[in-house]
């Protein structure tokens, strides 16, 4: 089967996720592969609408209502954006993706944990990332970046939520940044260190699996992302065979590939 790579990055408000995607996704493109760039809530056009009604400060919207909405954005994202591009060997990278509503709607909002993964679960058909980043920045410079932040745009329906909320949320993502299978990246480091940190482990990645780049086809943007989410669709790299991927859980990983298109 062809089978691109999945790469997902996760964290809190304004630790440096966009950033580093889109340094990933250029440093992808430099070395020829198909990249799909996209983000949660998002990606698709009804699920950038769902975004839009999930951040409208306007919006009441009760804590079950809204793990569905976020839920209903996922499995659209999922079913017309990811998998295909997966599916044909490209390579996608997610600015957010389950280990979000984990942490936000379980963590945050108190929602059961045991609910939020069997919800993630079904909205993604059991796929799982090939690699999560997980940035994991302190207080204090979440604080930093949150001031110049909200000087330039207004808080959304998210950031406006208290600082005890918020704190939940920083923590929750401590936790998973410790849990198996994943890379948690130290986002208080400078732009380039955490850059060169990110490649590295992609190379990993890349180098375990034999995936070859081909040559791309012209870049095309979906317009759904306006800030730098170019969506580029290319011809895809091809791979059939996925050998042992280098990762923090060798059995995980393995377990992971028997689920990775698996349907329920
Ligand atoms: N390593 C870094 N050191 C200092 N500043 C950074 C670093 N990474 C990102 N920034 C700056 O911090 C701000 C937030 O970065 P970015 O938008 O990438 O974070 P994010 O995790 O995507 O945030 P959000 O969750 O709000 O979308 C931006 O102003 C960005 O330029
Ligand atoms: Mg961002």
């Amino acid at each position: 089967m062809k089978r691109g790579f999945f790469i997902v990055l996760e964290g809190p408000d304004r630790s440096g996720k966009s950033t580093q995607a889109w340094l990933l996704k250029t440093w992808f493109e430099r070395k020829g592969y198909c990249v799909v760039l996209t983000r949660e809530p998002g990606g698709t056009k009804v699920s950038e609408q769902v975004r839009k009604i999930l951040l409208d400060p306007n919006n009441n919207i009760e804590r079950l209502t809204e793990l569905f909405l976020y839920e209903s954005s996922r499995a659209q994202h999922t079913l017309e954006i990811i998998l295909p591009a997966l599916k044909s060997g490209k390579v996608v990278i997610s600015d957010r993706f389950t280990m979000s509503t984990s942490a936000y709607q379980g963590y945050g909002r108190g929602l059961p944990l045991k609910t939020v993964n069997t919800l993630n679960h079904i909205a993604t058909c059991g796929l799982k990332p090939d690699l999560i980043f997980v940035f994991d920045i302190p207080d204090r410079i979440f604080a930093e970046r949150e001031r110049l932040a909200q000087k330039l745009t207004g808080p959304d329906r998210i950031e406006r939520e208290s600082a005890a909320f918020r704190k939940r949320v920083n923590r929750a993502y401590k936790i998973m940044a410790q849990k198996p299978g994943v890379d948690r990246v130290n986002g208080a480091l400078p732009v380039a260190d955490i850059q060169k940190e990110i490649i590295s482990r992609v190379r990993r990645l890349v180098q375990g699996t034999g995936h070859k780049a081909q040559s791309s086809g012209g870049a095309v943007s979906n317009g759904l992302w306006p800030t730098n989410g170019q969506v580029t669709r290319h011809n895809a790299a091809v791979t059939s065979h996925r050998t042992q991927v280098t990762s923090n859980s060798a059995s995980k990983t393995q377990k992971r590939k028997s689920t990775r298109l698996g349907k329920l």
